[in-house]
Protein backbone atom coordinates (compact mmCIF):
# COMPACT_ATOMS: atom_id res chain seq x y z
CA UNK A 1 0.00 0.00 0.00
CA UNK A 2 1.08 3.63 -1.20
CA UNK A 3 0.80 6.27 1.08
CA UNK A 4 1.03 10.00 -0.68
CA UNK A 5 1.28 12.96 1.29
CA UNK A 6 1.43 16.57 -0.43
CA UNK A 7 3.60 19.02 1.44
CA UNK A 8 1.69 22.31 1.11
CA UNK A 9 3.40 23.97 4.35
CA UNK A 10 6.78 23.12 2.49
CA UNK A 11 8.79 25.98 1.23
CA UNK A 12 10.94 25.79 -1.89
CA UNK A 13 13.58 27.80 -2.70
CA UNK A 14 15.65 28.03 -5.81
CA UNK A 15 19.07 29.14 -6.02
CA UNK A 16 22.09 28.60 -7.78
CA UNK A 17 22.57 25.72 -6.84
CA UNK A 18 19.42 24.33 -7.61
CA UNK A 19 16.11 23.89 -5.85
CA UNK A 20 15.90 23.59 -2.41
CA UNK A 21 13.04 22.14 0.08
CA UNK A 22 12.68 23.74 3.48
CA UNK A 23 10.66 21.50 5.92
CA UNK A 24 8.52 22.96 8.89
CA UNK A 25 9.37 21.47 11.75
CA UNK A 26 6.11 19.79 12.37
CA UNK A 27 6.97 17.58 9.16
CA UNK A 28 10.54 17.13 9.68
CA UNK A 29 9.27 15.32 13.07
CA UNK A 30 6.25 13.56 11.36
CA UNK A 31 9.30 12.07 8.56
CA UNK A 32 11.66 11.78 11.79
CA UNK A 33 8.51 9.60 13.68
CA UNK A 34 7.89 7.34 10.10
CA UNK A 35 10.08 5.75 7.71
CA UNK A 36 9.26 8.05 4.98
CA UNK A 37 11.12 7.37 0.93
CA UNK A 38 11.39 10.45 -1.18
CA UNK A 39 9.54 9.09 -4.84
CA UNK A 40 9.54 12.09 -6.75
CA UNK A 41 8.81 15.88 -7.43
CA UNK A 42 6.47 17.42 -9.67
CA UNK A 43 7.32 20.95 -10.44
CA UNK A 44 4.78 23.27 -12.67
CA UNK A 45 5.03 26.82 -13.29
CA UNK A 46 1.61 29.06 -13.82
CA UNK A 47 2.26 32.44 -14.88
CA UNK A 48 5.51 34.84 -13.37
CA UNK A 49 4.01 34.73 -10.20
CA UNK A 50 2.92 31.37 -9.02
CA UNK A 51 5.31 28.21 -8.51
CA UNK A 52 3.97 25.25 -7.43
CA UNK A 53 6.27 22.19 -6.60
CA UNK A 54 4.47 19.15 -4.82
CA UNK A 55 6.60 16.15 -3.55
CA UNK A 56 5.49 12.69 -3.24
CA UNK A 57 6.82 10.44 -0.51
CA UNK A 58 5.70 6.46 -0.47
CA UNK A 59 5.35 5.11 3.23
CA UNK A 60 7.32 1.45 3.52
CA UNK A 61 4.92 -1.21 4.16
CA UNK A 62 3.86 -1.90 7.10
CA UNK A 63 4.59 1.75 8.64
CA UNK A 64 1.46 3.63 10.09
CA UNK A 65 0.95 7.01 8.81
CA UNK A 66 1.49 9.50 11.94
CA UNK A 67 -1.96 12.38 12.08
CA UNK A 68 -0.42 15.51 11.20
CA UNK A 69 -2.15 18.87 12.07
CA UNK A 70 -1.33 20.16 8.26
CA UNK A 71 -5.23 20.96 8.11
CA UNK A 72 -5.35 24.01 10.56
CA UNK A 73 -7.17 26.53 10.83
CA UNK A 74 -6.42 30.49 9.89
CA UNK A 75 -7.96 32.95 10.77
CA UNK A 76 -7.78 35.45 7.54
CA UNK A 77 -6.24 34.76 4.16
CA UNK A 78 -2.80 36.27 5.27
CA UNK A 79 -2.54 33.94 7.91
CA UNK A 80 -3.36 31.30 5.12
CA UNK A 81 -0.21 32.75 2.75
CA UNK A 82 1.91 32.60 5.60
CA UNK A 83 1.53 29.34 6.51
CA UNK A 84 1.25 28.29 2.47
CA UNK A 85 3.04 30.46 0.98
CA UNK A 86 2.03 28.82 -2.40
CA UNK A 87 -1.08 29.48 -2.48
CA UNK A 88 -3.17 30.98 -4.96
CA UNK A 89 -6.32 33.41 -5.55
CA UNK A 90 -9.17 30.94 -4.68
CA UNK A 91 -11.88 30.24 -2.31
CA UNK A 92 -10.96 29.05 1.23
CA UNK A 93 -12.42 28.85 4.92
CA UNK A 94 -11.37 31.11 7.29
CA UNK A 95 -12.22 31.40 10.97
CA UNK A 96 -12.42 35.32 12.00
CA UNK A 97 -12.84 34.02 15.99
CA UNK A 98 -12.31 30.17 17.31
CA UNK A 99 -15.85 29.36 16.71
CA UNK A 100 -17.29 30.69 13.71
CA UNK A 101 -15.86 30.36 10.02
CA UNK A 102 -16.97 31.87 6.40
CA UNK A 103 -15.69 30.81 2.91
CA UNK A 104 -14.20 33.45 1.35
CA UNK A 105 -11.92 35.08 -1.96
CA UNK A 106 -8.68 35.22 -0.85
CA UNK A 107 -5.93 37.46 -3.25
CA UNK A 108 -3.16 35.96 -2.97
CA UNK A 109 -1.26 37.87 -5.93
CA UNK A 110 -2.13 41.32 -5.93
CA UNK A 111 0.64 43.33 -4.08
CA UNK A 112 2.45 40.61 -2.56
CA UNK A 113 -1.25 38.75 -1.71
CA UNK A 114 -2.85 37.65 1.50
CA UNK A 115 -5.92 39.48 1.35
CA UNK A 116 -9.05 38.65 2.97
CA UNK A 117 -12.11 39.87 0.12
CA UNK A 118 -15.12 41.65 2.10
CA UNK A 119 -16.99 42.51 -1.07
CA UNK A 120 -17.07 42.10 -4.15
CA UNK A 121 -18.83 43.10 -7.26
CA UNK A 122 -18.36 41.83 -10.99
CA UNK A 123 -21.50 41.09 -12.64
CA UNK A 124 -24.72 42.06 -11.09
CA UNK A 125 -26.00 37.87 -10.37
CA UNK A 126 -26.12 38.83 -6.68
CA UNK A 127 -28.94 41.66 -5.23
CA UNK A 128 -27.40 44.00 -2.72
CA UNK A 129 -30.29 45.51 -1.78
CA UNK A 130 -30.61 44.09 1.64
CA UNK A 131 -31.74 43.84 5.32
CA UNK A 132 -29.60 44.17 8.28
CA UNK A 133 -29.52 40.58 9.13
CA UNK A 134 -28.33 40.10 5.45
CA UNK A 135 -25.87 42.12 5.78
CA UNK A 136 -24.82 41.26 9.32
CA UNK A 137 -24.36 37.72 8.57
CA UNK A 138 -23.22 37.96 4.80
CA UNK A 139 -24.50 37.09 1.39
CA UNK A 140 -23.94 35.99 -2.24
CA UNK A 141 -21.07 33.35 -3.18
CA UNK A 142 -17.23 33.51 -2.41
CA UNK A 143 -15.99 32.71 -6.02
CA UNK A 144 -18.57 35.29 -7.51
CA UNK A 145 -20.38 38.60 -5.87
CA UNK A 146 -20.36 38.75 -2.06
CA UNK A 147 -20.32 40.62 1.10
CA UNK A 148 -18.51 38.72 3.86
CA UNK A 149 -20.92 40.20 6.84
CA UNK A 150 -20.22 42.87 9.08
CA UNK A 151 -19.89 40.26 12.02
CA UNK A 152 -17.30 38.57 10.01
CA UNK A 153 -15.73 42.12 9.08
CA UNK A 154 -15.31 43.06 12.96
CA UNK A 155 -14.34 40.30 14.11
CA UNK A 156 -11.19 40.34 11.12
CA UNK A 157 -10.02 44.21 11.91
CA UNK A 158 -10.85 44.48 16.42
CA UNK A 159 -7.26 42.70 16.89
CA UNK A 160 -4.76 43.42 14.21
CA UNK A 161 -4.42 46.56 12.50
CA UNK A 162 -5.94 46.23 9.18
CA UNK A 163 -5.06 47.97 5.87
CA UNK A 164 -8.12 48.24 3.75
CA UNK A 165 -7.72 48.26 -0.42
CA UNK A 166 -10.45 48.86 -2.78
CA UNK A 167 -9.63 47.61 -6.51
CA UNK A 168 -12.23 49.77 -9.17
CA UNK A 169 -12.88 49.27 -12.76
CA UNK A 170 -15.36 51.70 -14.88
CA UNK A 171 -17.03 49.71 -18.01
CA UNK A 172 -14.18 51.56 -20.30
CA UNK A 173 -12.30 49.28 -18.41
CA UNK A 174 -10.16 51.69 -17.26
CA UNK A 175 -8.70 50.88 -13.54
CA UNK A 176 -8.32 52.55 -10.34
CA UNK A 177 -7.42 51.44 -6.73
CA UNK A 178 -7.50 53.20 -3.10
CA UNK A 179 -5.30 52.58 -0.26
CA UNK A 180 -6.63 52.94 3.71
CA UNK A 181 -3.36 52.78 6.18
CA UNK A 182 -6.34 51.78 8.54
CA UNK A 183 -9.71 50.39 8.98
CA UNK A 184 -11.79 49.12 11.70
CA UNK A 185 -15.32 47.95 12.20
CA UNK A 186 -17.01 48.54 15.49
CA UNK A 187 -19.28 45.47 17.12
CA UNK A 188 -23.03 45.11 16.29
CA UNK A 189 -23.96 46.83 19.55
CA UNK A 190 -21.59 50.16 18.19
CA UNK A 191 -23.99 49.86 15.22
CA UNK A 192 -20.47 48.50 13.14
CA UNK A 193 -19.48 51.81 12.99
CA UNK A 194 -16.59 52.84 10.93
CA UNK A 195 -13.00 54.32 11.22
CA UNK A 196 -10.77 54.33 8.28
CA UNK A 197 -8.15 57.17 7.38
CA UNK A 198 -4.32 57.15 5.79
CA UNK A 199 -5.97 57.43 2.13
CA UNK A 200 -4.09 56.66 -1.22
CA UNK A 201 -4.64 56.46 -4.29
CA UNK A 202 -4.32 55.80 -8.25
CA UNK A 203 -4.31 59.30 -10.32
CA UNK A 204 -7.89 61.18 -10.49
CA UNK A 205 -9.27 58.90 -7.95
CA UNK A 206 -9.85 60.85 -4.95
CA UNK A 207 -10.81 60.04 -1.43
CA UNK A 208 -14.82 59.23 -1.21
CA UNK A 209 -14.55 56.84 1.41
CA UNK A 210 -13.66 59.52 4.20
CA UNK A 211 -17.19 61.31 4.35
CA UNK A 212 -17.87 58.01 5.99
CA UNK A 213 -15.72 57.83 8.87
CA UNK A 214 -16.92 57.59 12.03
CA UNK A 215 -20.17 56.69 10.39
CA UNK A 216 -22.61 53.87 11.84
CA UNK A 217 -23.78 51.20 9.06
CA UNK A 218 -27.60 51.45 8.15
CA UNK A 219 -29.77 49.36 6.35
CA UNK A 220 -33.02 50.03 4.11
CA UNK A 221 -34.61 48.61 7.43
CA UNK A 222 -31.87 50.37 9.88
CA UNK A 223 -31.32 54.07 9.96
CA UNK A 224 -28.51 54.77 11.72
CA UNK A 225 -27.41 57.84 9.34
CA UNK A 226 -27.56 61.84 10.44
CA UNK A 227 -29.87 62.45 7.29
CA UNK A 228 -33.08 63.17 7.80
CA UNK A 229 -34.43 61.18 5.77
CA UNK A 230 -33.19 57.58 4.66
CA UNK A 231 -29.70 57.29 3.04
CA UNK A 232 -29.86 53.56 2.22
CA UNK A 233 -33.63 53.79 0.79
CA UNK A 234 -32.04 56.87 -1.26
CA UNK A 235 -29.22 55.06 -2.61
CA UNK A 236 -30.45 51.77 -2.28
CA UNK A 237 -28.03 49.84 -0.39
CA UNK A 238 -26.26 48.86 2.59
CA UNK A 239 -23.56 51.29 3.33
CA UNK A 240 -22.02 53.14 6.44
CA UNK A 241 -24.30 56.64 5.31
CA UNK A 242 -23.66 59.82 7.50
CA UNK A 243 -25.50 62.86 6.01
CA UNK A 244 -25.29 60.06 3.12
CA UNK A 245 -22.20 58.77 1.35
CA UNK A 246 -19.73 59.79 -1.91
CA UNK A 247 -19.55 56.33 -2.86
CA UNK A 248 -22.09 53.34 -2.95
CA UNK A 249 -20.21 50.44 -3.80
CA UNK A 250 -23.51 48.76 -2.27
CA UNK A 251 -25.43 50.34 -4.71
CA UNK A 252 -27.81 49.01 -7.65
CA UNK A 253 -25.22 47.37 -10.73
CA UNK A 254 -26.15 48.88 -13.70
CA UNK A 255 -24.41 48.91 -17.16
CA UNK A 256 -22.84 51.91 -17.96
CA UNK A 257 -25.34 54.24 -16.52
CA UNK A 258 -24.94 57.62 -15.39
CA UNK A 259 -28.22 58.20 -13.74
CA UNK A 260 -28.12 58.86 -10.33
CA UNK A 261 -27.04 58.44 -7.09
CA UNK A 262 -28.42 54.50 -6.38
CA UNK A 263 -25.39 52.94 -8.32
CA UNK A 264 -22.25 51.33 -8.00
CA UNK A 265 -20.23 54.37 -7.69
CA UNK A 266 -17.07 56.38 -6.15
CA UNK A 267 -17.97 59.73 -6.61
CA UNK A 268 -14.78 61.29 -6.45
CA UNK A 269 -13.37 59.65 -9.38
CA UNK A 270 -13.95 61.75 -12.37
CA UNK A 271 -16.83 63.83 -10.25
CA UNK A 272 -19.69 61.57 -11.12
CA UNK A 273 -22.23 59.25 -10.01
CA UNK A 274 -21.14 56.95 -13.13
CA UNK A 275 -21.87 53.11 -12.57
CA UNK A 276 -18.68 51.06 -12.31
CA UNK A 277 -17.90 47.39 -13.98
CA UNK A 278 -16.55 46.19 -10.40
CA UNK A 279 -15.32 47.05 -6.90
CA UNK A 280 -13.12 44.70 -5.09
CA UNK A 281 -12.74 45.02 -1.13
CA UNK A 282 -10.45 43.82 1.02
CA UNK A 283 -7.96 43.50 3.91
CA UNK A 284 -4.92 42.52 5.03
CA UNK A 285 -3.14 42.87 8.30
CA UNK A 286 -0.48 45.90 8.30
CA UNK A 287 2.92 44.99 8.39
CA UNK A 288 4.75 45.41 11.67
CA UNK A 289 1.30 46.96 13.49
C1 LIG B 1 -18.65 26.27 10.07
O1 LIG B 1 -19.61 26.69 11.02
C2 LIG B 1 -20.85 25.97 10.98
C3 LIG B 1 -21.77 26.58 12.00
O2 LIG B 1 -21.99 27.92 11.72
C4 LIG B 1 -20.59 24.51 11.27
O3 LIG B 1 -21.80 23.80 11.13
C5 LIG B 1 -19.57 23.97 10.28
O4 LIG B 1 -19.24 22.65 10.61
C6 LIG B 1 -18.31 24.82 10.29
N1 LIG B 1 -17.41 24.37 9.24
C7 LIG B 1 -16.12 24.17 9.43
C8 LIG B 1 -15.37 23.70 8.23
O5 LIG B 1 -15.55 24.38 10.49
C1 LIG C 1 0.33 55.97 -3.35
O1 LIG C 1 -0.15 55.23 -4.44
C2 LIG C 1 0.62 55.38 -5.60
C3 LIG C 1 -0.10 54.65 -6.73
O2 LIG C 1 -0.39 53.33 -6.41
C4 LIG C 1 2.03 54.86 -5.36
O3 LIG C 1 2.83 55.03 -6.51
C5 LIG C 1 2.63 55.60 -4.18
O4 LIG C 1 3.88 55.05 -3.86
C6 LIG C 1 1.72 55.54 -2.98
N1 LIG C 1 2.25 56.39 -1.93
C7 LIG C 1 2.33 56.00 -0.67
C8 LIG C 1 2.83 57.02 0.28
O5 LIG C 1 1.99 54.89 -0.30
Amino acid sequence: MWTFVVFTMAVWSVDAKGIRLHLSDEIKDMLRKSNWDHKNTALSIHGPMTLDVQSSFKLKKGQVFLKSRVHDKHKDCADIKMHRPLSRDGVYTIYPTPGTNNTVFCDMTTDGGGWTVLQRRQDGDTVFLRKWKDYKNGFGHAEDEYWLGNDAIHALTKDKKQVLRVDLMKFSREKGHATYSSFFVDNEAHKYKLSLGGFNGTKDLGDSFAFSNNAYFSTVDVDNDKYKGDCAGHHKAGWWFNSCARNNLNGVFRKASKKDATELSWYDWGSTWESLKSSKIMIRPRQNA
